[in-house]
């Protein structure tokens, strides 16, 4: 029961404080966009089945991070934090799907490779693709990607440039960046057995439906659309830098046998994200 000595809210005082509350609620919105969840990994885990698997292969762990974009904006101590984190992940492989840093000509090439140097992934079997922003600005500086391309290599990671490699009777196959023009399938699997299990790496997951698949039936693990960073109810993700839109984010099933994941990533252009947390992903290979 009201007190009555209590005069009840007049129409002006109402509107006062429901404006209150929305001003509150998108303060605490972007707060929480730009404080907490640009930096709140999610760990994923999930099945990869594999054709033919052989028996030593079966529960092996394979652990993809993309995206980390080393850079001015994203924070460096939190991407260290998280490739230092990735051993408590027990991981037998560690692939990285491009986008290893932003920059607008070479000035982050070096930062980038101190972030990795500084971390497990030296210490791992560790595959990597390039990704748009690794040719700089514009997306096409050759020179840049290839300074990149030798300095993470004399880290030790397998950095694949349309080109394919083996580590215990896996074939990983990697595709060159589809922005940068760079892809090229038939040279990517010119020395792939299809009857053999197989990951390709690629950044961008619109190369899923170029037509040069071949028999390929394995899967294909891929980042650059970061889920959108932000993705709201009802309209989704405004911002997707892809043309198919079915692959915003996560597992899905393709023509031919083959499966397509889409990492949500490590870092971010803007430092913005709302509900697609970022992700690092923990495959278990599996016999089909
Ligand atoms: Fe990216």
């Amino acid at each position: 029961m009201p007190s009555p000595d209590r005069q009840p809210l007049t129409r002006r005082q109402w509107l006062g404080r429901i404006a209150a509350g929305g001003v509150t609620l998108a303060l605490g919105s972007y707060a929480y966009a730009w404080r907490i969840e640009p930096h709140w990994v999610e760990v994923t885990h999930r099945t990869m089945p594999l054709a033919n698997l052989p028996p030593a292969l079966a529960g092996k762990r394979l652990v993809q991070i993309s995206d980390l974009h080393v850079g001015p904006v994203v924070d460096n101590a939190y991407l260290r934090g998280v490739l230092r984190r990735l051993t408590d992940l027990e991981p037998d492989y560690l692939v990285i799907t491009g986008d290893l840093m932003s920059c607008f000509h070479r000035e982050t090439i070096d930062l980038a490779v101190e972030t990795l140097r500084d971390s497990p992934v030296v210490n791992l079997p560790t595959f990597a693709v390039l990704g748009n922003h690794d040719y700089s600005e514009n997306f096409h500086n050759l020179h840049v990607a290839d300074e990149l391309t030798d300095k993470v290599r004399d880290l030790g990671v397998t950095l694949l440039r349309n080109e394919s490699t083996v580590i215990d009777g896996l074939q990983i196959a990697g595709c060159d960046d589809r922005w940068a023009r760079r892809t090229d399938l038939n040279a990517t699997f010119a020395r792939v057995d299809h009857t053999r299990p197989t990951i390709c790496l690629a950044h961008n997951p619109d190369i899923a439906d170029l037509p040069d698949w071949s028999t390929f039936g394995g899967w294909i693990l891929s980042g650059h659309t970061h889920g959108g960073q932000c993705r709201f109810p009802i309209i989704g993700a405004p911002v997707l830098p892809i043309k198919n839109k079915a692959y915003a984010r996560g597992h899905v099933s393709l023509n031919g046998g083959r499966n397509l994941y889409v990492n949500r990533g490590l870092g971010y252009t803007r430092r913005i994200r709302f509900g697609v947390r970022p992700e690092v992903t923990v495959f278990t290979l599996t016999p089909v």
